[in-house]
This record gives structure tokens, sequence and C-alpha cells, in this order.
């Protein structure tokens, strides 16, 4: 029998992140989704704008949904906003979703027209076959081999595999931003899949300038606000400072690596990473 996924400190944390930036997001820039935007030169890149760019993502998404369609499992439906444009198209979507703030704040924009499973991908167990399995940006949360397999357990035959989101191209060397799958090891896993390629758009130039907006953030609000915080402790408790800055020093170091020393921008993000929409039909098998 296969062992429950474990909720390690890094899947929790990750967890928690997308939870406070849905909260944050929402609550600041009226931001509906947790997905980068998709940005044409016809918006200024701004943070007063992404919710504009996160809505043509949505739009270009979902202008490549295959003809025939008719229900969709929506695999990391976080706030369940894709999933209701597609249930609004007259879709039959049904979500997954392993973070119980995400699929209840999904559960209350979809209600009974949607059916979410709170578990983990990997965990998922249903009688249900659907005609597209849908990853939006969650793919790379997801251990590959696992999501393949599942998703080939989950589609009908002749159903599609739907995804758009970030990789890692083969880059040598350390790269201040992790996170994506490497590119060319889902080439090798895919072709062990009965998955042939219907579709694949490069949208790494029209998603690289999110990282500009997250650098700009980073600068002008993350970076001051925690120098401010760290000039007052330093004036009311200066020696408790001291201890805590010797005590996390890795940790403080690391975070500082990744976060305020560069290698974020938009151009860093083209050098190292590849935004893919890929579509793929599964074969009928004999
Ligand atoms: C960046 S958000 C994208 C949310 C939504 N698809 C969108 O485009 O706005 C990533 C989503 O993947 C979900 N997720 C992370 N790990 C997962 C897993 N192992 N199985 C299923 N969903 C997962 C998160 O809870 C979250 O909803």
């Amino acid at each position: 029998m296969k062992k429950k996924k474990k909720k390690t400190k890094k899947v929790i944390s990750r967890e928690l992140g997308l939870e406070v930036g849905s909260i944050c997001g929402r609550y600041f820039l009226k931001l509906q989704h947790l997905h980068y935007g998709y940005w044409t030169g016809d918006i200024e890149v701004d943070a007063a704008n992404l919710h504009l760019a996160q809505d043509k993502y949505v739009k270009f998404t979902i202008s490549h949904v295959p003809d025939g369609v008719k229900t969709i499992l929506d695999v990391g439906c976080g706030t369940g906003e894709i999933a209701e444009t597609l249930l609004d198209m007259g879709y039959q979507v049904d979500g997954v979703s392993p973070c119980p703030f995400l699929k209840k704040r999904a559960s209350e924009l979809l209600g009974d027209r949607s059916h979410i499973f709170e578990c983990f991908y990997e965990d998922l167990q249903a009688a249900n076959r659907y005609d597209m399995v849908l990853f939006c940006e969650s793919f790379q949360y997801i251990d590959m081999e696992q999501a393949l397999s599942k998703t080939n357990e989950f589609l009908k035959s002749g159903g599609y595999l739907f995804i758009c989101d970030v990789f890692r191209k083969d880059i040598e060397g350390k790269m201040a931003m992790s996170g994506g799958h490497k590119l060319s090891k889902f080439y090798e896993l895919i072709d062990k899949f009965p998955f042939r390629l219907i579709e694949n758009v490069d949208i790494t130039e029209e998603t690289a300038p999110n990282m500009d907006l997250f650098c700009d953030v980073l600068e002008n609000v993350v970076q001051p606000v925690v120098d401010a915080g760290v000039r007052f402790f330093e004036s009311r408790y200066p020696i408790a400072l001291k201890f805590l800055r010797w005590k996390y020093r890795k940790k403080i170091g690391k975070v500082h690596k990744k976060y305020l020393e560069g290698g974020r921008s938009g151009e860093d993000f083209k050098k190292c990473k590849s935004y893919q929409l890929f579509l793929y039909k599964k074969d009928a098998q004999e």
C-alpha cells in the first residue's frame, strides 16, 4: 500500500505562504488568483495592474482548453476562481486542494456546483474519470512521477493533460530562484506515459515581469520594513537582538542570500526558468 504524503516542514510553510499571499493579495491589491500575471505590452508592469495581468493569464489558459472537453479536474485549485470561470462557461469542474484555508475559500465560492477533494493529489482516491486534468501553477509542487501517474489514472482514454507552469532550465551552479521541476527531467518522464503532445506554448517572456515586480516589492517594501524593525529592537533590546542574530545566523544568512542579494529579476528568470503551457492527449491503450 502506498504511504500517504507526509506534511513536511517545507510543505507546511509553502501552504502557509500561499495562505498569507492570498490574504494580503486580496486585501491590498484586490487579487483573486494565486498565479503569475500574463504581461503583454498593453499593461504597465505595476503591482496595481497585477490583477489585470492575472485575468489575462486565465483568459490565455482557458483559450487553450480543447474542443470536446466537458469534465475537468482542477488540481491545486487555489481560491477556486479558475474553476468558477470554467463552470460559468458550462464545464463540469471538480477541484483538489490540500490546504484547508484555500479549500474553504474555494468551497464558499463554488458551492454545490463543484466537489473539492481536500487532499494532496498524490493521495486522491476517487472513482471519477475526467476529460481533462488541469494544473495551473500547481504542477511544480507535486512529485512529477506521481502527478503523471495519478493523471493517467483519472483521465478518460482520449482525455487531456493540461499544464501551465514554471520549470527549471539545466543551469550550472546555484540560482537565487528555486522552484519548478527540471524541464529536461519532465521530458524524460513524460515519454514513459501514454501522453502525446498536442500543443506547447512558451510564455516565459510574458511571465518574467512578475519577477521584476517581486524584486520591486522586496527592495521597496520588505527591506525597509525589516530595517525599521531591526532598528526598533536595537534601541529597545540590544542584547536580545545580538543573541538572536547569533543564534539564527545561518538562517538569516540563507534568507538574506535568497531574497536580498539580487538574482531575482525578470532577466534572471528568463536565464534559469521556462514557463510552459503543455497540452497532452492520453492515447487509447490496447
Ligand atoms: C500557486 S497556487 C495556484 C492556484 C490556482 N491553480 C491558480 O492558478 O490560481 C498552487 C496551488 O497548488 C496547490 N498544491 C500544492 N501542493 C499540492 C499537491 N501536492 N496536490 C494538490 N495541490 C497542491 C496549493 O494548495 C495551491 O492551491
